[in-house]
């Protein structure tokens, strides 16, 4: 159920049911040679629209650019700042909070997202603290990276290993190509090499620097990952595995007290 196709009553009869939505957050970023720019947005929103469909479960119009800053010297990037990240996610909150949503589950496709999304969290739990004591507030939000749910990690790592990466990852191009198909067919497919220096003493997110250095580092922009071994069929298997496990994990959230 996407919330941009329904109307108002539709969405009031929706809450009188359930209080939960489901928000795909991305970005639109280069992903290596044979990656779509909307790789991390089209990610979670394929595997939150196939979940809300399978299940009648809400879904917001999709965050479609993050916090990219780091990819900003590949054309094409889009990037919102950090502070404006934490803008428009506290936005999405207050606006859901106040017309009754009490469970906002953030699906995440992008690891630049983590910390302004998780700092947006507090900023609104902060104005209700800092507001009346007495207020009644039952709002809850939660963020996950698809990549995190316990089968679809299992299963990228047993299907790439090492090849999996960090970005332009294998699994994350298999699920675009399951996604949309027509939109990959088009475009070659990247040599099988692995790409990027390993030179970073430990993967991290503060070992991402400003643009010019990201290209210096990974001249492809993709970081370690052998991304030509990303399949439609292993997109399909890992799409599923992500429904499944996004589906318990919102069932949990809901019956979070
Ligand atoms: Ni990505």
């Amino acid at each position: 159920m996407r919330l941009e196709l329904q109307t108002w009553p539709k969405i009031e009869a929706y809450l009188a049911r359930s209080k939960g939505i489901l928000v795909p957050l991305g970005s639109t970023e280069q992903h290596g040679p044979d990656g779509l720019l909307g790789t991390d947005h089209l990610c979670p929103e394929a595997i939150a629209r196939r979940l809300g469909e399978r299940d009648g479960i809400l879904v917001a119009p999709t965050i479609q650019i993050g916090m990219s800053q780091f990819h900003l010297d590949f054309p094409g990037t889009l990037s919102l700042r950090p502070s404006t990240l934490m803008s428009v996610v506290q936005d999405y909150i207050a606006s859901l909070a106040r017309t009754g949503f009490e469970r906002i589950y953030f699906i995440n496709g992008h690891g630049g997202n983590v910390a302004p999304a998780r700092a947006a969290f507090q900023e609104y739990y902060a104005t209700l603290s800092m507001a009346a004591r007495d207020a009644d507030v039952r709002v809850r939000c939660k963020l996950r990276s698809w990549w995190d749910l316990p089968r679809v990690d299992a299963r990228r790592k047993a299907l790439y290993g090492a090849g999996e990466g960090f970005h332009g990852t294998p699994s994350e191009i298999a699920l675009t190509l399951a996604a949309h198909p027509a939109s990959i067919a088009e475009f070659e497919r990247a040599p099988p090499a692995s790409h990027g220096r390993n030179d970073l003493i430990e993967h991290s997110g503060d070992n991402y620097f400003e643009a010019a250095d990201y290209r210096r580092r990974f001249p492809d922009g993709r970081v370690i990952s052998d991304s030509a071994r990303a399949t439609k069929a292993a997109g399909e298997e890992l799409l599923e595995l992500a429904v499944e496990d996004l589906a318990d994990d919102f069932t949990r959230f809901l019956e979070f007290a």
